[in-house]
């Protein structure tokens, strides 16, 4: 990327402005974070309700102390091991983190991110840049910068490209502010790693318990139904589904195609990392009027799929019978 388009998005950024950008797990929507104005535009571009927090993203750690009071050792543990990276800490906010951006709590997220061209904004920029996904509130997140403009068009002054989002899903979140380290929103990162470096358990809330402020359980969204099936049904779902008179479409990671044309066949990747880092832009194929349903090939047990599976069954239209 060229260095002029990273010091004009820099001095967007300086102006109040927006600036979309690309980080290791999904497109960001930036602003200057120490400016509860241009902060407000993020709400207003994404239609985001004010009380769901932003995320701080950082060059480098040492930046930490700006944003944060007591640096807890757990959260320079983490640092030195995954960042630059995608896990994102929430801990206490230093007094000068404006309101507009913590929805008031006493509480900031903060992130180094990983990917080459965040690096040379947040460095060319020189404070710390909140950024959000940058889609419409609710909806899938971008990992490519057509979809940023499909999101947001005009709302955005300006977006750089760097092409294809390499993790594809959203940081791990940490929350790291109060009594014993929790896990906020699985991640690349998993549990078991960061629980490695902690020393300690992670607490991992129920889908029962208080969420996290911003944490919905339908999030990540496609508008067309989706439904997550067993590969063992997946076939009749789909011919239920088109004797009901409807259009299936079907995004499967292991099912052998079935070879019909009233069925619309997705192949997803079988490996778990390759499966996250296309997932959105998969969604975004489904979720076509064309088609009536999304029918997602329910994905392994298993630890390592744990990130892709809280993502999909936060699409999920709803758990019910259909
Ligand atoms: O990978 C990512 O984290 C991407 C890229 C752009 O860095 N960002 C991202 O931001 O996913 P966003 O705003 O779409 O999701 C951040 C989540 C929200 O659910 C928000 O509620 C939660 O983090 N969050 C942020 N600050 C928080 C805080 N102080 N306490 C609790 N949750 C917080
Ligand atoms: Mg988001």
């Amino acid at each position: 990327m060229p260095n002029n388009e990273i010091e004009n998005a820099a001095a967007i950024l300086r102006a109040g402005g927006l600036v979309a950008f690309p980080t290791e797990t999904v497109y960001g929507l930036g602003a200057d974070a120490s400016n509860p104005d241009a902060v407000k535009k993020i709400f207003a571009a994404k239609g985001r309700p004010q009380n769901h927090p932003l995320i701080v993203h950082l060059a480098d750690a040492s930046h930490l102390a700006h944003w944060v009071r007591d640096i807890p050792m757990a959260a320079h543990r983490l640092g030195e091991r995954f960042w630059p990276g995608p896990i994102t800490l929430i801990l206490h906010r230093a007094e000068n983190v404006p309101d507009a951006l913590t929805g008031n709590q006493d509480t900031v997220g903060l992130r180094v991110p990983g990917h080459p061209v965040a690096h040379a904004l947040l460095q060319a920029f020189g404070s710390g840049i909140a950024a959000p996904s940058a889609n419409r509130f609710g909806r899938i997140s971008p990992t490519t910068a057509e979809h940023v403009r499909a999101e947001l068009g005009e709302r955005v002054d300006m977006v750089l490209d760097g092409g294809s989002c390499d993790i594809g899903i959203e940081s791990t979140i940490v929350d790291l502010s109060g009594n014993r380290p929790t896990l906020l929103r699985p991640g690349k990162i998993s549990a078991a790693e960061i629980e490695e470096v902690l020393g300690e358990p992670l607490v991992r809330p129920g889908p029962s318990s208080a969420r996290a402020p911003g944490m919905l359980a339908v999030h990540y969204a496609p508008q067309t139904p989706l439904h997550a099936v067993s590969g063992k049904v997946l076939a009749e779902t789909a011919y239920r589904l088109i004797a009901q008179g409807k259009r299936p479409a079907v995004l499967a990671y292991h099912h052998a195609p079935i070879a019909d044309a009233r069925i619309a066949w997705f192949a997803a990747p079988s490996q778990e990392a390759g499966y996250a880092r296309e997932l959105y832009a998969n969604l975004r194929r489904l979720d076509q009027p064309i088609y009536d349903v999304i029918l997602v090939e329910q994905v392994p047990p298993g630890e390592e799929w744990n990130a892709v599976r809280d993502r999909l069954a936060k699409a999920a239209a709803s758990k019910e019978d259909f």
